[in-house]
C-alpha cells in the first residue's frame, strides 16, 4: 500500500465513477496537497517561532479572534487555488465575501467552486493538539460566461462533487470523498507525498464513543442531556467514553476510526449552533454518508439537504454512525 501515492489513486478513482474529468481532479488535488503541505511545515515548527502562534489581531466574520494560522491556512489556499485554473470562486471561513478567481478567457475549466474552513480548530493551535482544513467542492451553476453569483455557493450539500479534510495531527492525513467511498493519505514528510493508508474508511458498527462539550450541559436541549444519560448507562455496549477535542477535524476523524457519534447542538445562548454549515458540516456529512453513517441537525432534517441562506450560516449538528444519530433524534423527538 505504502507505494500507492493519493496522485495515482485519483486517477483510478476518476474511472470507478467521478464523472468530472481526470484533469480537473488531479488539478484540484494539486492546489489541496500544496495548501496542506505549506500548513503542515508551518504547524510542526509553531513552538519555535512567534510568526504563526497566538492571535492576528483581527476579529473575523464569525465575531472569533483570528488567530495567525488561521490568516496563514486562507492565504496559502486563496493563492494555491487562484494557480491552477479549475477553481473559479472560493468562500472562506476567514473571508466575509466570496473571492473570485479570474480564469483566462478562453479557458472553460475554471468552474469549480471551493468552500473551505481553511484552519478548523483554532483554540487548539497554540497548545500542540490536533488541528485540521475541512474543504468543499462545487461545479457552478451560473454560466461561464456571466459573473458569479452568491447562488453559485449556496448549494445544497447533496451537490458536493468533492469534500475532505486533512488533519494535522500526530502525523498529516488527507481524507476525501468524490462519492465514491472515504479513503484517507498520510503524509510522508521526508518525500512530500501523500501515500494511501486508509482505504474505503466506514463507520466501526458498535461505536464506543460520544463527543459533545459537556461544559455546555446546562444550556442543552432536554433531549440531548437526556441522550448523554443514555450514553452513561450500563447496557449493551454502552456505557460509552466520552471524548472530545474541541478541533471538528480530530474529533471526527477519531469517531470514524473508532466509532462515536459527534454532538454540536444547538445552545440557549447559540440557537443555532455554532458549527457552520457550508465550510463543517456539509463537507463532514458528505464524509459520514460515504463512510456508511448519518448527519442531521438532530431533529431527523438531512443535513445535505439543507438549503442554504447564507455564506456563514450556523446549523446543529449530528454525525456518526446511522443507528446512534437515529437514537439521538428519538430523543429530540421526545423530550424537546
Ligand atoms: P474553527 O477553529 O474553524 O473556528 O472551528 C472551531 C469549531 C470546531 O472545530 C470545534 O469542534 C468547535 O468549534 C469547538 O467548539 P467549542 O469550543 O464550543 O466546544
Ligand atoms: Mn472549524
Ligand atoms: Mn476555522
Amino acid at each position: 500500500m505504502k507505494d500507492y501515492t493519493l496522485g495515482e489513486f485519483l486517477i483510478e478513482e476518476n474511472r470507478e465513477g467521478f464523472s468530472h474529468s481526470t484533469e480537473a481532479l488531479l488539478r484540484l488535488f494539486s492546489s489541496i496537497k500544496l495548501a496542506s503541505k505549506a500548513i503542515h511545515k508551518e504547524v510542526n515548527k509553531a513552538g519555535l517561532t512567534k510568526e504563526i502562534i497566538g492571535g492576528s489581531g483581527i476579529t473575523n466574520v464569525q465575531g472569533e479572534k483570528q488567530q495567525k494560522l488561521d490568516d496563514f491556512a486562507h492565504r496559502a489556499f486563496i493563492e494555491s487555488f487562484k494557480s491552477r485554473n479549475v477553481v473559479c470562486g472560493i468562500a472562506s471561513e476567514e473571508s466575509k465575501d466570496f473571492i473570485v478567481i479570474k480564469g483566462k478567457q478562453e479557458n472553460i475549466k475554471n468552474q469549480y467552486i471551493v468552500l473551505i474552513d481553511p484552519l478548523d480548530g483554532s483554540s487548539n493551535i497554540d497548545v500542540n493538539v490536533s488541528i485540521g482544513t475541512i474543504f468543499s467542492v462545487y461545479l457552478r451553476k451560473s454560466s461561464i460566461r456571466n459573473n458569479l453569483t452568491i447562488e453559485d455557493f449556496l448549494q445544497k450539500g447533496n451537490q458536493q462533487i468533492l469534500a475532505g479534510y486533512i488533519i494535522y495531527g500526530s502525523s498529516t492525513i488527507l481524507v476525501y470523498s468524490t462519492g465514491n467511498g472515504v479513503h484517507g493519505f498520510t503524509l510522508d514528510p521526508s518525500v512530500g507525498t501523500f501515500y494511501l493508508s486508509h482505504y474505503n474508511l466506514r463507520f466501526p458498527k458498535t461505536e464506543k464513543i460520544y463527543s459533545i462539550n459537556e461544559g455546555n450541559y446546562a444550556k442543552f436541549p432536554s433531549g440531548i442531556r437526556k441522550f448523554i444519560r443514555y450514553c452513561q448507562e450500563k447496557k449493551g455496549n454502552r456505557p460509552y467514553t466520552a471524548r472530545y477535542i474541541g478541533s471538528l477535524v480530530g474529533d471526527f476523524h477519531r469517531n470514524l476510526i473508532q466509532g462515536g457519534i459527534y454532538i454540536y447542538p444547538k445552545t440557549a445562548s447559540s440557537p443555532e449552533g455554532k458549527l457552520r454549515l457550508l465550510y463543517e458540516c456539509n463537507p463532514m456529512a458528505f464524509l459520514s454518508e460515504q463512510a456508511g453513517g448519518k448527519a442531521s441537525d438532530g431533529k431527523k432534517k438531512r443535513i445535505l439537504d439543507i438549503v442554504p441562506t447564507e455564506l456563514h450560516q450556523r446549523t446543529p449538528f449530528v454525525c456518526g454512525p446511522t443507528e446512534i444519530v437515529s437514537k439521538l433524534e428519538e430523543f429530540m423527538v421526545n423530550y424537546e
